[in-house]
């Protein structure tokens, strides 16, 4: 629980003032990564106080043995966990004999960490007085670079107020565990361990998915900003290593230690060149200082800000917030690593394993297409493609035949692999993002290559898979999907969730469709794809006949569709009759309670309507939003930004703001009660689409782009930029005026409000 209240700022995450409880989740907010590794804000010198230690390293995993009650077949086998990596910020720090340790300090006088946004660095700042009487001053600054995917700095600055000796061991440490190990594994063993005077390297490889990982780490001594030479003596154990250094400190002298260090992993080098790799990057820095390395950093962000920053003018919390859910996205995945995904939480936590869900497809696609260049959301997408084997695999193993495709809900390597069945395993509704994620991409970039190339291949697996995972019902004389879980995860194995009947039958409609069209302007990969995966017109005949009689739960009374068959035989109370203090309702309520109830934990029928917003008139929408909001707890981060983009197209300007904050503060200001689990990366995507798609209204209209503007009141200007089809606009929108530029020469329309305008260079439109 965060007990915090970060004073507002537009580039920066403040924390003031010593709070023990809040360490944990502080160390989740101020979380910094570079796409390549990330880890929580730990201290670095001792803490024995409650925390969370985390440091991760992408596609770094173990597959731990899945554990449940009932073993039924078809379990995934293992539940894949992020790696918690050797420590390699550790300092121990003694001044004149007693450990420096806030949980023990005698007093801390001042307490701040701060996160610059702009320039991705983190920095935390404390005056303590020891047990021994001793004042002490510290100054810490830390960043992972983004110029060097391989390295962090650290610059931790010592001062105390009379002279001191000080023991300081930096070290590494890889005796370290996972707070969510399923059987108190061990998941590292260690190969090699070494030091020399001013440097120290642990060669670990992680059990079973045989991952290599090099850290290492160069100390290096400055006093009053000068160097110093200085000996240390190795403290060697079996886990760890650390350079003993004795410093005599005077008062009034800041002693300052550097420490660069970091990960070399199997995943981009050959395991016999960790070391030799990490001596080189050593060497390479050699001449490099802290700030040297730090102007490289503010380059990098200024870059990345230059193409994915938002602006609002008159509402600095919003502001704020929308900045820190576009630095954690970028501090999770900078699409360089195809082999990446994007964890629901990043590198801030062990929840969700780091693994990849449908939240990709479903959220952050948006993001990454339209604030970077297009090779970044086609790398996502190829992710999926290179694991379609697996997928085929996961749908074999659960009985369907011939090609059928079922993506994993969650997964590292494209196995399934998650513990529990009704959730995740049964929501097989994943298969329709992954579609819907071609079709949103091609629609967005105009790149046709991609499913003639790859994409084309998907669609058929995942129609095939509908296809087979529908039965007739002889009663309905329609085609069911019986047993599955929709994006509701409050209701488990219930027979036709609309959302997922309605996007199986989009699939293998869809799938249908591109087919034909490769067969009329792609011969040649229509040909070689029909006969790799030996694709007959009978079988597409049979997707659009299931598509066609596919069964859609709805109520003609309240001309709504129904989440499910039986939604209206519950008791059918709002979420305003709730007890405050029972909610949220999953840490309060009993499973059995919520299944029975109407409370739904994340838009499950809005979901449809949002990705499908073309094929409801809005009296549908209108009514449908109106049914089922009310009954929406939004206990999933993923909820509250959909239902911004739907309140905001609906004219609800109060309700879409109120989501709006919801969404982009959920972890500033900890909605669902949880951050010191690790923050959520993956709703941050639905973040910026609640701004991009929700307040500026911005659509794809044919090959053209289509805004409603509808801005919150107190919202003086909001601008922003995206990346469309290699063209970048700039999009200022005030309460009455919509300025669009573009850095291209020809002429292109836009549509505003549906009213068709001419760009060429720069447009100014009155709302
Ligand atoms: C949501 C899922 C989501 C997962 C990871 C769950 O709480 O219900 O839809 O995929 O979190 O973000």
């Amino acid at each position: 629980m965060n007990l915090n209240n970060y004073p507002f700022h537009p580039w920066k995450i403040i924390d003031k003032g010593w709070n023990p409880e809040n360490v944990e989740a502080s160390e989740s907010i101020f979380s910094i990564g570079n796409g390549a590794m990330g880890q929580r804000a730990n201290f670095e010198e001792d803490y024995s106080g409650k925390t969370f230690q985390g440091s991760y390293i992408g596609g770094v995993y173990y597959p731990d043995k899945t554990r449940v009650g009932w073993w039924k077949n078809g379990y995934p086998e293992y539940f894949a966990k992020v790696l918690n990596a050797p420590n390699w910020i550790g300092i121990h720090i003694k001044i004149e004999g007693e450990q420096l340790d806030l949980h023990h300090a005698k007093e801390v006088l001042h307490y701040e960490r701060v996160l610059d946004m702009e320039s991705g660095l983190y920095e935390r700042s404390f005056t303590a007085t020891l047990q021994n009487g001793i004042g002490v001053r510290v100054h810490s600054k830390r960043f992972l670079s983004l110029a060097q995917s391989a390295l962090g700095v650290i610059d931790y600055r010592i001062e105390t107020d009379r002279d001191a000796t000080l023991e300081i061991i930096p070290y590494l440490d890889a005796g370290i565990t996972n707070q969510d190990s399923n059987w108190e594994d061990q998941f590292w063993e260690i190969d090699r361990i070494g030091a020399t005077q001013k440097t120290a390297y642990i060669e670990a490889h992680t059990l079973k998915t045989e991952f290599s990982v090099g850290t290492f780490m160069e100390v290096r001594l400055l006093e009053n900003d000068d160097t110093i030479d200085f000996t240390s003596s190795v403290k060697k154990t079996e886990k760890k290593v650390g350079l003993e250094i004795s410093h005599q400190l005077t008062a009034g002298k800041e002693l300052s230690i550097h420490k660069l260090g970091g990960y070399l992993s199997s995943r981009n080098y050959p395991k016999e060149n960790l070391e030799s790799e990490a001596n080189a990057l050593l060497l390479a820095l050699k001449n490099e200082s802290f700030s040297s390395l730090y102007n490289a950093q503010k380059e990098k962000w200024s870059s990345i800000w230059k193409s994915a920053d938002i602006t609002i003018d008159g509402d600095v919390k919003a502001q704020q917030a929308i900045r820190f859910n576009i630095f954690q996205l970028n501090q999770t995945y900078t699409g360089e690593d195809a082999g990446l995904n994007i964890g629901p939480k990043g590198f801030t936590g062990e929840k969700y394993g780091g693994s990849t869900y449908w939240d990709t497809e479903a959220y952050c696609i948006p993001f990454y297409m339209a604030t970077k260049n297009q090779a970044v959301a086609r790398n996502l997408l190829t992710y999926r493609y290179l694991q379609l084997d697996r997928a085929i695999e996961n749908a074999e193993k659960l009985g369907f035949t011939k090609g059928a495709a079922l993506y994993p809900m969650v997964t590292m390597n494209g196995e399934e692999c998650h513990n529990e069945w009704e959730i995740t395993f049964e929501e097989i509704h994943r298969n329709s993002a992954i579609a819907f994620a071609i079709f949103n991409y091609t629609r967005y970039t105009g790149d046709t290559s991609y499913i003639p190339e790859m994409g084309m291949e998907v669609l058929v697996g995942i129609a095939r898979f509908w296809a087979q995972r529908a039965s007739f019902s002889a009663a309905k004389k329609q085609y069911v999907i019986l047993g599955v879980t929709g994006p509701n995860e409050y209701e488990n194995n219930v027979n036709n969730n609309w959302y997922t009947n309605y996007s199986a039958r989009w699939c293998m409609e869809y799938a249908a469709e591109q087919m034909n069209r490769l067969y009329n302007e792609f011969p040649a990969d229509a040909a070689r794809i029909q006969q790799k995966i030996d694709l007959q017109d009978a079988e597409m005949e049979q997707w659009k006949k299931t598509a066609a009689q596919m069964y859609l739960p709805k109520d003609d009374a309240l001309k709504i569709v129904l989440q499910q068959d039986g939604f209206l035989d519950k008791t059918l109370e709002h979420v305003s009759s709730l007890d405050p203090a029972e909610r949220p309702i999953n840490q309060h309520w009993s499973w059995d309670r919520i299944l029975r109830s109407p409370y739904i934990k994340q838009a499950d029928v809005l979901q449809g309507m949002y990705f499908f917003e073309d094929h409801f008139s809005n009296e549908e929408l209108e009514r449908n939003y109106a049914f089922y909001e009310p009954f929406t707890v939004h206990e999933s981060s993923l909820s509250p930004c959909v239902h911004a983009i739907l309140a905001s197209k609906l004219g609800k300007e109060e309700q879409a703001y109120a989501f709006y904050l919801r969404t982009a503060r959920l972890d500033l200001d900890d909605y669902n009660a949880e951050v010191e689990e690790g923050l959520h990366i993956t709703s941050m995507a639905g973040t910026w689409m609640s701004i991009v798609e929700g307040f500026a209204g911005m659509r794809i209209k044919g090959e053209q782009l289509s805004f409603a503007p509808r801005l919150p009141k107190a919202w003086e200007k909001l601008q922003f930029k995206i990346n469309f089809r290699d063209a970048i606009y700039t999009l200022e929108l005030t309460q009455d005026t919509l300025v669009c530029s573009v850095d291209q020469s020809e002429e292109t329309t836009l549509f505003v409000h549906d009213t068709a305008y001419t760009l060429r260079d720069k447009v100014e439109i009155a709302l």
